[in-house]
């Protein structure tokens, strides 16, 4: 973990509008700055950064938060990734506690095995551009190829000597341990222990993980010679598991995520031509087919999957299952075809960047009418591969989750397919019904008895009316802005509001989730001697309580002025009478908690119909009803002034 003292000097050095600045374009509006929110194609800004208070709130999304926050929305970063960027955006050194000398011996692993492997990416691409043989070898393929200076110097390609020891000899030369070439692959050893250089005469393709760091390479041999191996790859290790990986996903989430979308291509050379050509939201799998950790990279990004396929009938129909995992994700998949046997690679420097984008926006299609369209032409007029073609598109379909889309589909392929739509519903609700009673009997087989509800049993969540929570978020607010002031009223000296408040509201039962948690740590700290603020807020590691505190920083009076206005109470400036507004939140609150509890003595007494219960409930409900008028007395009394 990282420590406190690190923590706290990172958020000292933030500059909120630095940071988001590096991602969106801000302008200066008064104390704050505004920009076109990046979560949102929004025309007018309506995104701000307040640099006094160190929050964005994104009025369109509605997201907002901390410089933090920010970089785990936008960068998908997680908490510690994100303190660690903006630690090192500031110079500042990262300590973190020994949480277990395992954990940190497994820590600095892998981080030997990322510099080893960052030195070797250096080394290649030094020996790609500087050396003659790099020049003459090398660089010409890459040239031949068709790849810019710009795309070989931004994906770092490089180039491995033909020779035994060229980069092994040096990397030991220069310190760089034995132990950590061998692991990441780069060097292999031999029997007598001597080690040599895996990658001999190849051109390198480094691979990175998602925040730009390199963990792998595939080596590409210039050989056209059938028994050497086209591709070597470095082989699994501590930062390379392959599964997880998707070739390119650094230089192209950016796009990504503007564009919606992401192009999925098989080969290094594909993600290269394409992203040159100015279609940067563009990954490959590398040589394996798509796993459902890769699927989920891409969901972090977008929920709209285009298959860029090179036209070769076989490997298309081999993929096509591999396809429904895509669908069962949720994400949408569309396909897209080339002519002739040509690749993403190929076509692109066929026909010149234009003519390809015209090619992939005109002949993008839906993978499900896609592949109904394939099976369809295939079976002919044969009536029994008919139905089974009507049965395998139907199976893509129920692995749709989204229901309404799932219908949508089924409407469209009941077209293509020329077969009534109920006959397709009813497949596709047989096929549903398995598919629960199956989850449901390995559910049953995984899960201990005594956490087995059946389904009647289960905690139903009463859902949070808007104007209901608005009174609990009162508090909250209040607590943000007021907590950590003494209170200046008659009678209660030398307190703070917050403590104050929490206390008067011990009894009462929070019920919006956010403001729940909320009170929770706010109570916590307090007990901890901590009068927590603002800053404690915004910089909470978790993202309710930011979510909560920020959106209520940023509308600070347009809720107070509405929410007093419903009320009927007259209140010109909150802070003129701080008496009137804190104790009013309160017992308005507590007043609202006592109605719904006579609501539900009203439900019980009319349920016990005169029966044996009926005294006692009634007895309960008048003496509800002398609570609920005290606190309307003592609202208007100390109020209503
Ligand atoms: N691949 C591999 N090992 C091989 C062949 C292929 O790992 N022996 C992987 C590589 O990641 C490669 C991808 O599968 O990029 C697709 O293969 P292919 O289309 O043959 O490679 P390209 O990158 O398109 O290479 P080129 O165009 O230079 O032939
Ligand atoms: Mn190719």
């Amino acid at each position: 973990m990282i420590t406190k003292p690190t923590i706290d000097r990172i958020m000292e050095a933030i500059d909120i509008a630095e940071v988001i600045g590096e991602f969106v374009q801000l302008k200066k509006r008064g104390a704050n700055y505004v920009g076109l929110s990046p979560f949102s194609n929004e025309r007018t800004p309506s995104f701000t950064v307040s640099p006094a208070k160190g929050i964005f709130k994104d009025f369109s999304s509605g997201k907002g938060g901390s410089a933090v926050t920010f970089l785990m929305e936008h960068e998908k970063f997680t908490y510690p990734e994100a303190l660690k960027w903006l630690a090192k955006k500031y110079g500042i050194e990262v300590e973190e506690t020994q949480e277990s000398a395992e954990n940190r011996e497994e820590e600095n692993h892998r981080e030997s095995l990322m510099i080893v492997s960052a030195y070797a990416a250096k080394f290649f691409h030094e020996s790609l551009l500087e050396t003659e043989e790099g020049h003459n070898i090398g660089l010409s393929y890459f040239k031949e190829r068709g790849f810019s200076n710009e795309t070989i110097r931004k994906f770092e390609l490089g180039y491995s000597p033909d020779q035994w020891e060229a980069f092994t000899g040096k990397a030991l030369k220069e310190g760089y341990q034995a132990q950590f070439l061998e692991e990441t692959g780069l060097s292999v050893k031999r029997d007598n222990g001597t080690m040599y250089d895996r990658y001999r005469g190849r051109v390198m393709f480094p691979i990175h993980s998602f925040t730009g760091r390199v963990i792998a390479f595939g080596g590409r041999t210039l050989k056209s010679d059938k028994s050497v191996p086209k591709y070597v790859n470095s082989p699994e290790s501590d930062i390379y598991h392959k599964s997880n990986i998707l070739y390119g996903l650094y230089f192209a989430k950016k796009a990504i995520r503007d564009e919606d979308n992401c192009y999925l291509v098989e080969g290094y050379a594909d993600v290269l031509s394409v992203h040159q050509a100015g279609i940067e939201n563009v990954v490959a799998s590398s040589g394996t087919s798509l796993t459902v950790e890769q699927i989920r990279l891409i969901g972090r990004f977008t929920k709209n999957i285009t298959i860029l396929y090179d036209g070769d009938a076989a490997g298309i129909k081999a993929s096509l299952r591999g396809l429904d995992m895509i669908l069962e994700e949720g994400l949408n998949v569309k396909v897209v075809l080339f002519p002739d046997g040509h690749d993403p690679d190929s076509y692109v420097r066929l026909v010149g960047t234009n003519a390809f984008k015209n090619y992939v926006a005109q002949n993008r299609k839906d993978f499900i009418l896609y592949k109904t369209g394939i099976l369809l032409k295939e079976s002919g007029s044969d009536p029994i591969k008919r139905a089974e073609v009507i049965r395998e598109v139907v199976e893509s379909i129920a692995k749709i989750p989204d229901s309404i889309k799932a219908s949508v589909f089924i409407k469209e392929c009941s077209h293509l397919l020329e077969i009534d739509e109920r006959a397709l519903l009813s497949e596709l609700n047989k096929m549903r019904l398995n598919k629960a009673r199956k989850d449901a009997q390995q559910a049953t087989r995984t899960i201990e008895p005594a956490d087995y509800l059946p389904p009647e049993e289960l905690p139903v969540e009463r859902p949070v009316k808007k104007d209901e929570s608005s009174q609990e978020r009162e508090i909250v607010r209040l607590l943000l802005l007021y907590g950590n002031r003494m209170i200046d009223w008659d009678g209660i000296a030398n307190t703070y509001i917050g403590p104050f408040m929490t206390a008067e509201l011990s009894d009462v039962e929070f019920e919006y989730p956010a403001a729940k948690k909320f009170v929770d740590v706010y109570s916590r700290e307090l007990e901890n001697g901590v009068l927590p603020d603002e800053q404690f807020f915004i910089h909470y590691p978790d993202k309710d309580i930011v979510d909560i505190t920020v959106t209520l920083l940023a509308t600070k009076y347009t809720l107070s002025e509405n929410w007093y206005e419903m009320h009927r109470i007259l209140v010109p400036d909150e802070q003129a009478n701080m008496k009137a507004t804190i104790l009013g939140a309160i017992f308005h609150l507590k007043k609202h908690k006592v109605g719904k509890i006579l609501d539900g003595l009203r439900t019980e007494i009319q349920k016990a119909d005169g029966g044996p219960d009926s005294d006692a409930l009634l007895a309960q409900y008048l003496q509800m009803k002398k609570v609920e008028r005290t606190i309307s007395d003592y609202l208007g009394s100390v109020i209503i002034k």
